[in-house]
């Protein structure tokens, strides 16, 4: 089968990596690839490194592994850098983070120490329990974007990258809606210009990388890129996107059980999760307003599985809700519990209990790595604004308007993996298998 797609340029060079915010998640990815790039440790939860693809038929026996399968940037090849709001370097981030075991930090704590914050763009209304030093002045947000841009370029020629990606690991910000400013190019820069306050500094960012032509994915729920003027330049600029909020510890599972649950027609009444996460991240969460803007990020992936309109007997008025407790003792090691009240044949109840304690960060880095390789890759083949192939990443998954996300976890595999075979002009996989009995 041919594809359109099959001119991928080769990912030759250097592959810079911007993360926004050095804190747990970022630190943690960076000090992961270092110590895999010296064969200290194994990838594991990264598809790009570990996940191999079915081709063709199964009585062939090709399974490669992806990374041999599509031209993706080597580890070798990546160059991180970013911004914070705080002046240490990554390995002392990496310290205060509290993920990984000092031992294994001392490994790769070189190149950890090399890595030193540039100044971010930060305003205090949008994570309230945040403040900083290593912050940028300028006279307005358009002056904070050029100098964002500078960084860039600056990035780009000191270390020789041939290309670049941006992620967004920063703090979530409070919880914001789409306005009149957002809604194109112009009236964005407009609003840049009168440093509008519907212009957070994630998005500041986020237009940096767009107007260079740079691929960006927001880790957070943030509004972020995912509003139409960021689409407008991601198009102009041919910039591919993807976000939002990776599916790391509960919403994760949630996307696991729930496609389950609902193959089986298994009614569900209730879904209660509570979490207790002590890390920055969860103290940030502990605003009221930063965590409306998670809340309605990890709310929506179950009524999009369970479509309620299609199943009103199953799963009409479920009542979902979500907590998070900001409780430092437990520091990045979350513990998870899901209460879930289910209904079987003739009505029935039953109960599911699920107690997970997950590592946030640790489920968190192979996902930062993923998506930079994916959207590199995305660049290189010419494909430019929302991925939405790279759902399988992300609880709250950016969509055209006009279709709903795709949250079931197992159709978003199946859709990245198409992907890749579309992208490689191999035949795609509809798991019909007829011609195996014909
Ligand atoms: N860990 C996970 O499993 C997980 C899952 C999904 C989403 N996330 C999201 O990823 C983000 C990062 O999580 P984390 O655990 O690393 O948090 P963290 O608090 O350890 O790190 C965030 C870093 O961002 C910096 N920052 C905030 N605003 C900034 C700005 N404007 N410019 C530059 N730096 C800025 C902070 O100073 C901090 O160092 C959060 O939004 C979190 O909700 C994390």
């Amino acid at each position: 089968m041919s594809s359109p797609l099959q001119n991928i340029a080769p990912a030759r060079g250097k592959l810079g990596v911007l993360l926004v915010g050095l804190g747990a998640v970022a630190t943690t990815t960076i000090a992961g690839v270092c110590a895999i790039r010296k064969g200290l440790a194994l990838p594991i939860g990264s598809l790009t490194q570990m996940g191999t693809i079915r081709l063709g038929k199964r009585t062939e026996g090709r399974s490669p592994k992806i990374k041999d399968f599509v031209p993706l940037a080597e580890l070798n090849d990546l160059v991180f850098g970013g911004w914070d709001i705080f002046e240490d370097d990554c390995y002392a981030a990496a310290r205060t983070a509290g993920v990984l075991d000092r031992e294994q930090l001392e490994q790769v704590r070189g190149e950890l120490e090399a890595i030193r914050p540039m100044p971010a763009v930060f305003d205090q209304r949008y994570v309230k329990r945040l403040d900083g030093p290593n912050v940028k002045k300028g006279k307005n947000k358009r002056d904070l974007a050029e100098q964002l841009i500078a960084d860039i370029r600056a990035f780009k020629n000191k270390y020789g990258c041939d290309r670049l990606v941006m992620v967004w690991t920063g703090s979530t910000e409070v919880f914001m809606k789409e306005s009149g400013v957002h809604a194109t190019v112009a009236s964005f820069e407009k609003g840049l210009e009168q440093s509008d306050d519907a212009i957070p500094s994630s998005m500041i960012y986020a237009y940096a990388a767009l107007r260079e032509g740079i691929a960006f994915a927001n880790a957070a729920p943030n509004l972020t890129a995912d509003v139409p003027a960021m689409l407008e330049m991601a198009a102009r600029n041919k910039s591919p996107l993807s976000g939002n909020d990776m599916k790391t510890g509960q919403t994760l599972i949630k996307t696991i059980i729930a496609p389950g649950l609902k193959a089986r027609l298994l009614g569900v009444r209730g879904w209660y999760s509570t979490n207790i996460l002590g890390n920055r991240d969860g103290e940030v969460l502990d605003d009221p307003e930063s965590f409306k803007t998670k809340e309605e990020s990890k709310k929506s992936a179950l009524d999009y599985i369970f479509q309620p309109h299609l199943y009103p007997d199953l799963y009409k008025d479920l009542c979902h809700v979500v907590r998070i407790n900001y409780y430092p003792p437990r520091g990045d090691n979350k513990e998870g519990w899901d209460n879930i009240d289910l209904i079987g044949w003739l009505g029935y109840p039953m109960q599911l209990k699920i107690n997970f304690l997950c590592r946030d960060s640790i489920l968190a880095a192979p996902i930062v790595l993923d998506s930079a390789l994916f959207l590199d890759l995305a660049k290189r083949a010419g494909m430019s604004g929302i991925q939405e192939w790279l759902s399988f990443y992300y609880k709250a998954p950016m969509h055209a308007p006009e279709v709903y996300p795709e949250h079931d976890l197992f159709i978003q595999l199946m859709k990245l993996k198409n992907t890749l075979r579309h992208m490689m002009g191999e035949e795609l996989i509809t798991h019909l298998g007829r011609e195996y009995y014909d």
